[in-house]
C-alpha cells in the first residue's frame, strides 16, 4: 500500500469535517457532500455540547443522566468512555481557538437542558453548530490533503469480497458516474429525521448513509428510536425552526393556550424532563384538547435579555411575527434525531472491513432509547478523534491499481429530470407522520410496511428505466430507512424511550437492542453492472 492512504469520508457535518481534520496528516482525504460543505444538521444546532466542564459537576452524573434518559437501552461502556473523554475535547477545541460563550468571570457559560441535573452544556450564543462548521470548513480550505467535492450524491458504496473499497457517486454539476477509490470509507452522512413530515432537519437529511450501508450488507441497529424534539416553532404549513431547549433550561415554562402549565402531571422536571416525555405530553395535550399547538412562555424576560442570550431565536421568532418577549411561542413537536442507525463501537468501527461511521449515522450504544439533549455533538466529535487514531488499524488494501478517483460517464446511466415529481419527498413524510410517528400501533405498522415493500420495488424499476437520477437514488434511500425505521418499531412490542406503541404500552423487564435484518436487495449499482466496466 502507498504510504500515504487514501480515505473517503461522506458528509460535512461535524464528524466528518472534525474526523477529516484530524486524520488529515497522516493521510489524503476526500470529503463528499451531497450539497455545500455548510448543508448539515450541525450547522443548524443551536444547544451545544454536553460536557462535564465545572467544579459541581461529575462525569459520573452526566452518566446517570444518560442511562436515565437511554431508558434501559444505554451500553455503560459506551457511556462511560464517551462520556469521560467529553472535557478533554472541549479543552481542545478552545486551544484550537474555539470561543465559547463565557461569563464575566471568564468561565464557561454553561447552559442547561432536558433531563440534565447540571447545567453543563457548551455553547457558542444559540448558534453552537453554525460557528463550529465555519471554523472547521475554514480549516479545511486551509488543508492540502483534503479535496472537498461538493454537490455529489453516493450511489453506493463500492464493493469488493465484502469489503468496503471506496464508493460509486454522481456528480450533480456534470451529470458524471465517479468512482472513488478508498482505503477506508468513513460515513458520517448524519441522520434522516427529514423522512417526516414535521422535522427540524435540514431538506438533505435523508438516511443515505443508512440505506447504502444496508444495502452493502452492514449492520443496523435500534431504528425505531427517533426522538422528536419537543419544542419546534409552530406554523400552519409545516417546518420552520427549532426552539432550543436551552430556552426551557434558562426558565421558559411550556404552557397550554389559556395559560395554564401542564407538565407536573408528566413530570417532576416539568418542562426540562427528558425529551421523550415532554413530546409525548404535549402530543397527549393536543389531542385531547383538539389544539394545534402548545405554547413556550417566554414573556417573563424583556426583549433585551431574549435577543442578548438567544439572538438567534428571538430574530426568527420576529420574523414570523411573534415577539417572544410579549407572546407566548406557539410549538409543535417535531422528528429531530436518529438514536440508533449503523452498529459500531466508540471509534467508528462498522461490521464491514473498511468501512467506518461515525456522529448521527453510528449507533455505538450511547444514547439507547433515547439521546440525552446535546450528547450528539459531543458523540461526533469523540467518535472522529477516536476514528482517526485508529485509521492506520481500518485500513484495506484496494483489490486494484489505479488513480482513486475514476470518471465513468456511461450516457446510458443518465436521463433528465422529468422524474423529479415522481420522487417527491411529501407522500412519504406524510405516511411516516401518521403511521410511524409519536405514537404507533399494530395494524398502521404492519400496513406500512407492506405500502413502502410495495414502493421499493417501483423506485428500482424506476431507476432501471430512467437511470441512476439523484433524486431516485434519494427517495430510494428515504424509502429504505422508512422500512428499517417502521420494521423496528413494528418488531418492538413495548413502549420504551422514543418508541411508543399504544397497543403496548408497558415497557418489558429485560430491554434488548434490536438488530435490522440484513438486506435482501442488491445494491442499486448492481442495476447497471453490464454496463460499467471499472
Ligand atoms: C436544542 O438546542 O434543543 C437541541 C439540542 C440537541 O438536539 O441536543
Amino acid at each position: 500500500m502507498n504510504s500515504r492512504p487514501h480515505i473517503l469520508v461522506i458528509g460535512s457535518g461535524l464528524a466528518g469535517m472534525y474526523y477529516a481534520l484530524s486524520v488529515s496528516s497522516k493521510a489524503n482525504v476526500t470529503l463528499v457532500c451531497k450539497n455545500n460543505l455548510f448543508d448539515s444538521n450541525t450547522f443548524w444546532a443551536q444547544g451545544g455540547i454536553a460536557a462535564v466542564m465545572s467544579q459541581g459537576d461529575s462525569i459520573q452524573r452526566h452518566i446517570a443522566d444518560t442511562i436515565e434518559a437511554g431508558d434501559g437501552l444505554s451500553e455503560l461502556n459506551a457511556v462511560t468512555e464517551l462520556l469521560s473523554k467529553a472535557p478533554e475535547v472541549i479543552t481542545k477545541l478552545l486551544r484550537e481557538g474555539l470561543h465559547f460563550t463565557q461569563n464575566t468571570d471568564g468561565t464557561l457559560n454553561l447552559s442547561r437542558e432536558g433531563g440534565h441535573s447540571n447545567p453543563r452544556v457548551v455553547h457558542i450564543q444559540d448558534r453552537t453548530g453554525e460557528y463550529l462548521i465555519k471554523n472547521l470548513a475554514s480549516k479545511i480550505e486551509h488543508t492540502q490533503s483534503i479535496t472537498v467535492i461538493e454537490n455529489t450524491q453516493i450511489v453506493d458504496l463500492y464493493m469488493k469480497d465484502k469489503t468496503c473499497v471506496g464508493a460509486w457517486a454522481i456528480n450533480k454539476t456534470s451529470n458524471e458516474l465517479v468512482l472513488i477509490r478508498a482505503n477506508l470509507t468513513v460515513l458520517a452522512t448524519g441522520g434522516a429525521a427529514g423522512i417526516f413530515k414535521q422535522n427540524t432537519n435540514p431538506a438533505g437529511a435523508t438516511g443515505d448513509g443508512y440505506a447504502m450501508a444496508w444495502r452493502a450488507g452492514a449492520l443496523l441497529s435500534n431504528m425505531e428510536f427517533v426522538q422528536f424534539h419537543p419544542t419546534m416553532f409552530y406554523t400552519k404549513s409545516g417546518n420552520s425552526f427549532l426552539i432550543s431547549e436551552t430556552l426551557r433550561g434558562y426558565g421558559a415554562e411550556l404552557k397550554l393556550p389559556n395559560g395554564s402549565s401542564f407538565m407536573k402531571q408528566y413530570h417532576k422536571l416539568e418542562s426540562l424532563a427528558p425529551r421523550d416525555i415532554v413530546s409525548r405530553a404535549i402530543a397527549d395535550q393536543m389531542q385531547l384538547l383538539k389544539i394545534p399547538c402548545v405554547y413556550l412562555d417566554t414573556t417573563i424576560f424583556s426583549e433585551k435579555e431574549l435577543s442578548d442570550q438567544f439572538p438567534y431565536i428571538f430574530s426568527q421568532c420576529i420574523q414570523f411575527g411573534v415577539n417572544p418577549a410579549r407572546q407566548m411561542i406557539p410549538v409543535v413537536p417535531a422528528a429531530h434525531y436518529f438514536c440508533g442507525g449503523i452498529l459500531t463501537d466508540t471509534s467508528g468501527k462498522t461490521s464491514i472491513p473498511g468501512l467506518a461511521a461515525i456522529g448521527e449515522s453510528a449507533c455505538t450504544g450511547l444514547h439507547g432509547a433515547n439521546r440525552l439533549a446535546s450528547n450528539s455533538l459531543l458523540e461526533a466529535l469523540v467518535m472522529a478523534d477516536n476514528c482517526s487514531r485508529l485509521t492506520s488499524t481500518y485500513l484495506v488494501d484496494q483489490i486494484y491499481s489505479g488513480k482513486p478517483l475514476l470518471n465513468i460517464a456511461p450516457a446510458n446511466l443518465i436521463h433528465d429530470e422529468q422524474i423529479q415529481q415522481t420522487a417527491s419527498p411529501l407522500e412519504l413524510q406524510n405516511m411516516m407522520w401518521n403511521f410511524c410517528g409519536i405514537i404507533r400501533t399494530e395494524t398502521t405498522l404492519k400496513l406500512f410496511k407492506n405500502v413502502l415493500t410495495q414502493q421499493m420495488i417501483e423506485i428500482k424499476s424506476n431507476i432501471r428505466k430512467y437511470g441512476l437520477v439523484p433524486a431516485l437514488i434519494e427517495q430510494m434511500n428515504r424509502t429504505q430507512t422508512a422500512f428499517l425505521v417502521t420494521d423496528a418499531a413494528w418488531k418492538r412490542k413495548e413502549s420504551r424511550g422514543c418508541h411508543l406503541r399504544r397497543d403496548f404500552p408497558k415497557k418489558l423487564s429485560n430491554g434488548v437492542k434490536s438488530i435490522a435484518i440484513p438486506c435482501i436487495d442488491e445494491q442499486l449499482i448492481h442495476i447497471f453492472e453490464n454496463t460499467i466496466s471499472v
